[in-house]
């Protein structure tokens, strides 16, 4: 009889799951306690969490929010931008980013990223005009862009900085933590996030004393006093109280999350060295949080291809640059505009990436990876 053959390891691209079942007790403890105080609706977990997530940021204030995406568009309308403004970021992100400027009814203009997909402080620079007011820069994959940089280019230029650090928990350069250096910064808390809810959830944080104010209102129908309405137009945008107990779980956790995802990025750096493939560089500890591990390959759809035979999920961050997707048309680029954009959305493979992934999950993708390059 034949012997059966065993079943390649399966390694999954992200799993939500694995960090619960260290946390699921705790977790379920802090939602019981909302359960039993009923205080849904901006409770008592929310304060807590706004203090501990400011805290843990270095900044003076956080607001707890729906999404990331609504970070983003309070922290522009609370710092005035609107129609006739534009609002530089690049080309390479999340569509959430423009999206938001879109929302507010100023105009996006993209910007070309550097090669590993970082914001570009001197492509910023070409993109300025007399309409410019604010400058948006994402930590794109966890790594914190230079924002040294780009905080000269601002001061030089007088343009407000809005960080969108949605993909950058508890990065930093030079001392600094990713959220700390913009007016106003923002934080998703999608759960496949370095830190992630239970669903939907997201934090602005600033240290701005009037932007946490205006945002405050904003996200609460315009309410600084229940049922006196003095800002306008406003929202629900609340963080729900149990997404806040959850997350002030989590948040304890977060520092060794990402130094096992620091280890996880090592292992593959070591092992992947001799294949020919571009790797994020090693570079000053804790800049980079790998969100995603970001690879790129000049064969990058044969090696997607086969990993996916080997029960290997990967990703692609993202497939197609924010000036060549069809809702974007009336911005009125074109391919070629975004040379590194591009290249990248052709050549870059994001691998499985998450604290809890084995060393047997990271030999199956380098032996993987060791087959195809044969
Ligand atoms: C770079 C970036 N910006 C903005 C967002 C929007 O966050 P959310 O999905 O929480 O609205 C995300 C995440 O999805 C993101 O990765």
């Amino acid at each position: 009889m034949m012997p059966l053959a065993r079943a390649p390891h399966h390694v999954r691209f992200v799993d939500v799951t694995a960090q619960m079942v260290d946390l699921e007790l705790e977790i379920t403890a802090a939602i019981s306690g909302v359960i039993k105080r009923g205080d849904f609706i901006l409770g008592a977990e929310v304060d807590a969490f706004e203090r501990e997530f400011a805290a843990y940021c270095e900044v003076a204030h956080a607001v707890g929010l729906d999404s990331g995406y609504s970070a983003l568009e309070l922290a522009l309308r609370a710092l005035g931008v609107g129609p006739g403004d534009e609002v530089i970021t690049q080309a390479n992100t999340f569509i959430a980013t423009v999206s938001a400027i879109i929302a507010v009814g100023a105009r996006p203009v993209l910007a070309d990223c550097d090669a590993q997909g970082a914001s570009d402080p001197a492509a910023f620079a070409q993109a300025i005009t007399a309409r410019t007011r604010a400058l948006i820069p994402v930590h794109l994959f966890g790594r914190v862009g230079d924002m040294p940089a780009i905080l000269e280019l601002a001061r030089d230029t007088g343009l407000l900085v809005i960080e969108d650090a949605c993909q950058a928990h508890g990065a930093r350069l030079g001392g600094r933590r990713a959220g700390s250096w913009g007016d106003a910064s923002a934080f998703s808390f999608y759960p496949g996030k370095n830190l992630g809810a239970l669903g939907d959830a997201g934090a602005l944080v600033t240290n701005r004393d009037d932007v946490v104010d205006t945002v405050r209102a904003l996200r609460h129908y315009g309410q600084r006093v229940k049922y006196i309405h003095d800002v306008t137009p406003a929202f629900n945008r609340r963080l729900d109280t149990i997404h806040a107990a959850a997350l002030r779980v989590k948040l304890r956790r977060l520092d060794t999350w990402n130094a096992n995802r620091a280890s996880i990025a090592d292992m593959y750096r070591d092992g992947l060295a001799l294949y020919p493939l571009e790797l994020p560089a090693r570079e000053e500890l804790g800049r980079h949080v790998y969100h995603l591990f970001v690879v790129q390959s000049d064969q990058r759809d044969q090696l997607r291809a086969h990993l996916t035979e080997s029960r290997i999920e990967t990703g692609i961050h993202y497939p197609i640059p924010l000036h060549l997707q069809p809702a974007l048309r009336d911005l009125g680029y074109a391919g070629g505009d975004f040379p590194n954009a591009e290249r990248l959305a052709s050549r870059s493979l994001s691998l499985p990436m998450f604290p809890e992934m084995s060393a047997q999950d990271v030999d199956a993708v380098i032996s993987a990876i060791h087959e195809f390059s044969g």
